[in-house]
Parts: structure tokens; sequence; C-alpha cells
């Protein structure tokens, strides 16, 4: 390693942050060569100076870095240790990683992702506001928030003599009731500063205290299924992808990254009230959008993922959140015939931006893709009352722009999409396709059960499967998954106001 800034060295040992580096430095507890040096400045070779941290030697990494995510629950405290012996994140975790740091900071009273690594790099530029890596929180809070609060809130508002602002706000869900005080609505909240308690502060001083907080995304890390208090290692992938994310966040790469990792597609900087994505009625070009439409077994879910991920894009798939529903309903006895009963039951899921979906704040997006929980699904997305209810939800989801999964996006949802894709297969083809992902169940079971669903969705009253006028049409069936995204990519890739793809020149740059 050559001579690297000092609190550099420092995090690059694992030891600390580099912020806490730089006060570990100037409380005078950092020495090289028997010298204490107070100047954060300073450079140093852990390879040729003995740099000792409290007496202790610095060592050059030997062995590799370590990544983990926890889903914190309430109450427990987001520190290597508490002095009152209150419950803290790293009783969560194996004693062989106690020595990993917490980045960033989740207050004991909010749950959710919190990352604990040694690369101290990489914790710097997490939590860096320079870096603006997007961080998103589902909020529930009291009121029934305006459209004309949510913008203020990312215009931004001074508290206690700083400048507070949300990212994003955007309400999944409102919960109305007679008694005003009772009134909640849940929020999607995007962050990517973040002060102490930023979100709290902002929608308290406007109004709408937040009652639960919980963080569902760092970046492009998602919380994949993970129970309150466990955690999971992180995948090489799911490394390299952040790695990504936060080393382009600079300088005129900036634009770009903000796009790759999930965040709305308007430039972070712009402070109309349509910064949020929304519409078109503030002058703000509209989200880019991408429709991926077609029947059950067309590699819809394949290909909206790989989209999102070559254009760096957030994923809904609009299909998961018809099966949340029926799961809400299968779990409650609710007769799934029943339009305005199966309508109640739209306010409790919620879209993940990384293609999953959440019932009552659990992770169900492999919970539905059951065979029961798929024919329930075809009983409940004919009804109009519900549907009406899930449109305005997707619309909401996708006013960031995003690749957006489903039957119906490009005839109803966003028909003015820049790009529609209608994506189909063979009926034998798509049968033997969703066999393998129902773990190799009997192909001419799961045929007769896609032609029956298959007719009640293009034959059902409201918003049936239908290819818009102007959407590309793919027949997938001779083709690789590759192939097809590949196609897919480069329809994306010609249309107006398209971000730039991954590997493209513009992000290498
Ligand atoms: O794409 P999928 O198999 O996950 O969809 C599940 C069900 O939801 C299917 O019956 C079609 C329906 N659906 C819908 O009606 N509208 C959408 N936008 C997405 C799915």
């Amino acid at each position: 390693m050559a001579a690297e800034r000092l609190q550099k060295v420092i995090a690059a040992a694992g030891i600390a942050s580099r912020r806490a580096a730089e006060r570990l430095i100037a409380e005078g507890r950092v020495k090289i060569d028997g010298q204490v040096v107070r100047r954060p400045g300073v450079k140093a070779d852990p390879q040729v100076s003995e740099i000792r941290v409290d007496g202790q030697r610095l060592r050059p990494r030997q062995r590799p870095r370590r990544y983990v995510i926890l889903n914190k629950p309430i109450g427990c405290l987001t520190t290597r240790s508490d002095p009152k012996r209150r419950p803290t994140v790293m009783d969560l975790v194996p004693a062989g990683f106690r020595s990993l740091v917490p980045v960033g900071r989740l207050d004991g009273n909010s749950s959710g992702l919190i990352l604990l690594t040694d690369d101290g790099e990489l914790a710097y530029r997490v939590t860096h506001p320079r870096f603006r890596l997007p961080k998103v929180y589902l909020a529930t809070v009291r009121g029934l928030p305006e459209e004309k609060v949510l913008d203020r809130a990312c215009r931004g508002i001074r508290v206690d003599g700083q400048h507070l602002r949300l990212d994003r706000a955007e309400v999944l869900t409102r919960f109305p009731h007679r008694s005003e005080a009772k009134r909640r609505s849940r929020l999607m909240v995007t962050l990517r500063g973040g002060r102490n308690r930023e979100i709290r502060r902002v929608l308290s001083v406007l109004g709408h205290p937040v009652l639960e907080l919980h963080r569902t995304r760092i970046g492009s890390l998602v919380d994949t299924g993970l129970a309150p208090g466990r955690w999971r290692r992180l995948a090489p992938a799911e490394v390299e992808r952040l790695r990504e994310a936060i080393r382009l966040a600079t300088g005129r790469k900036k634009a770009t990254a903000a796009i790759r990792d999930g965040g709305p597609v308007v430039p972070a900087t712009t402070t109309e009230p349509g910064a949020r994505g929304r519409g078109t009625a503030s002058g703000v070009t509209p989200a880019f959008v991408v429709a991926v439409d077609g029947p059950a077994g067309s590699g819809k879910s394949s290909v909206a993922r790989g989209l999102a991920e070559r254009f760096g894009l957030p994923w809904f798939n609009t299909g998961a959140s018809v099966r949340a529903v029926a799961l809400a309903g299968m779990r409650a006895g609710v007769n799934l015939d029943d339009g305005p009963e199966v309508r109640g039951l739209a306010y409790r899921v919620v879209l993940d931006p990384a293609g999953g979906v959440y019932l009552d704040g659990e992770e169900v997006s492999r919970a539905v893709r059951a065979p029961e929980v798929s024919r329930g699904a075809s009983r409940v997305a004919v009804h109009p009352e519900l549907r009406e209810v899930l449109v305005g939800q997707w619309r909401r989801a996708g006013s960031g722009g995003g690749v957006m999964e489903g039957r119906d996006i490009g005839t109803v949802v966003f028909p003015d999409a820049p790009v529609k894709i209608f994506l189909d297969a063979r009926p034998e083809v798509r049968a033997a396709r969703r066999s393998v992902d129902e773990g190799d169940r009997d192909v001419g079971a799961v045929a007769a059960e896609m032609r029956r669903r298959d007719r009640t969705d293009s034959g059902r009253a409201a918003a049936p499967l239908r290819r818009a006028a102007d959407a590309h049409h793919l027949d997938t069936s001779d083709w690789t998954l590759e192939e097809t995204i590949h196609r897919a990519a480069a329809l994306v890739a010609a249309a107006p106001g398209a971000p730039p793809p991954k590997g493209s020149r513009e992000i290498s740059r």
C-alpha cells in the first residue's frame, strides 16, 4: 500500500470509520514511529512506518474483508458497546464478527437494515453524504400528509439552524379513520445524506410525527427476508455492486450513479416540487418507465430484473402485489371473489424497489410464488375496485422511474411509458419454464393451469392482458435469457431519456 492519509490508513485497517479515526488522531491517540500525530492530513504507509493506535500496532490486513447485514430490531442500539449495557447490534452477531463496525446509525426506536464490516473505506463512503448513496425507509406517520407537505419535506426546512430535507417521499398507503388522532399513512422515504434523526425531525416539524421507521434498503442492498434480529453475510456480487455505486458517485459520474443505484431519475439537486419524480405539472421531465408486460412464463421477472440491473433502475413487480393481496386474503380466510372485501387488503401490501413485496411489513416475495397463491392471484385480479387501488400504488411506485413488470403496465398503468416490451413465448415453452420455477412440478398440470389463468387474465373486463399497440413484441421461445435481456436492453437504450447502460462509455469514463 502506498502512503495514504492517516485516517484512511486507520480505516483501511478496520479499526474505526474514517470519521472516528479523525477523532482518534485529534485526541492524540495515534503515533507514527513513536511520535504522536494530531494532524489528520499526514500521509503514512503501514508497510514502512510503525503506526500505533492506543499503543496497538497497525498491521496491514491479511485476511479478506467481511460484510454482514443485519435486520436491527427496535430497542437495540447501533453501537459497538453501550456503557449502560443495553442490547446492541453486536449482541446479535456471533463472537467472530464482534470486531466488525456498524456502518452509519439507526436510532434505537427504528428497525431495519444495518451493514457491519471491517472495510473502513466502504463504511466511510456508504455514510458520507458526498457519495449520495440512497437509503430507503418505510415510515408510518400520524395523519394523512398532503402532497404539498411532502414537496416541502423534499425542498427542505430549517430545524435548529440546520437545513434538513428528504430526497424523496411517497405515500404508499393511507389509513383514513373517523377519528383524526387515529389517521395514519405509510410512506416510502429515500435519504442520500442522513443527518441525525433527519426523517423523524422533518416529518415531525411538518405535523406528521413518525410512529414507526424501518430501513429496507442501503443502495443496492436489500433485506431479502431477514427476520428481525437475524443477520447474513453479503454475497460477493452484492459487495461488488455496492462498491461500484459508491466509487461512481463522485464528480461527473454522480448523476449516472444516482440512476444506477435505484434513486430517482431526476437530478438530486433539483429543488422543484417535481424533484420527487412526480408527474409533469412542474415541468420536470417525466420519469423513465420501462413497461414489461406479458403472460405467465414469458420471462417477465427475469427480464425485468436484468434490465433494472443493467440500467440501474428500480424494479417493481406488480404481479407480486396482486399475489400478496391473494396471500393476505387466503391467510385471513377472506372470500377472494368478494371485490370490496379484497380491495381493503391492498393497503397492507408494499412493493420494494428491488422486485420484492411486503405484506404487513413481512417480506413475502418467496411465499407469493406458491401455486395456490398464483391461483388466488388470478381470482383477485379481476376485481375493478382492487385494481383501482393497485394502479394508484403502482403509479406512485413508478413515479420516479423504473422497470415496471405486469400485465397492464403499457396499456393502463403507464400508457405513456417511453419503452414498452411485450414478452411472449409458445404455451409449451411457458409451461416448461413455470414447471421448473415451481420445483419441477408436472408440466401437464402446469400447462392446464396456465391455460386457465391466461383465459382469466385475457378475458376479464378490468384491464385484460393485452399488448399495447406501441409495444415491442418479443417472442422469447427460442432465445436464452441472456439473449432476451440483450435484445430488450437494446430497445431500452434506444428510447429517449434512457439512462446509460452499465459498462457503457458514460459509466466507465
Ligand atoms: O405476473 P404474475 O404471474 O406474478 O401475476 C400474478 C397474477 O396477477 C396474474 O393472475 C396476473 C395478475 N396481474 C395483473 O392482473 N395485473 C398486473 N399488473 C400484474 C399481474
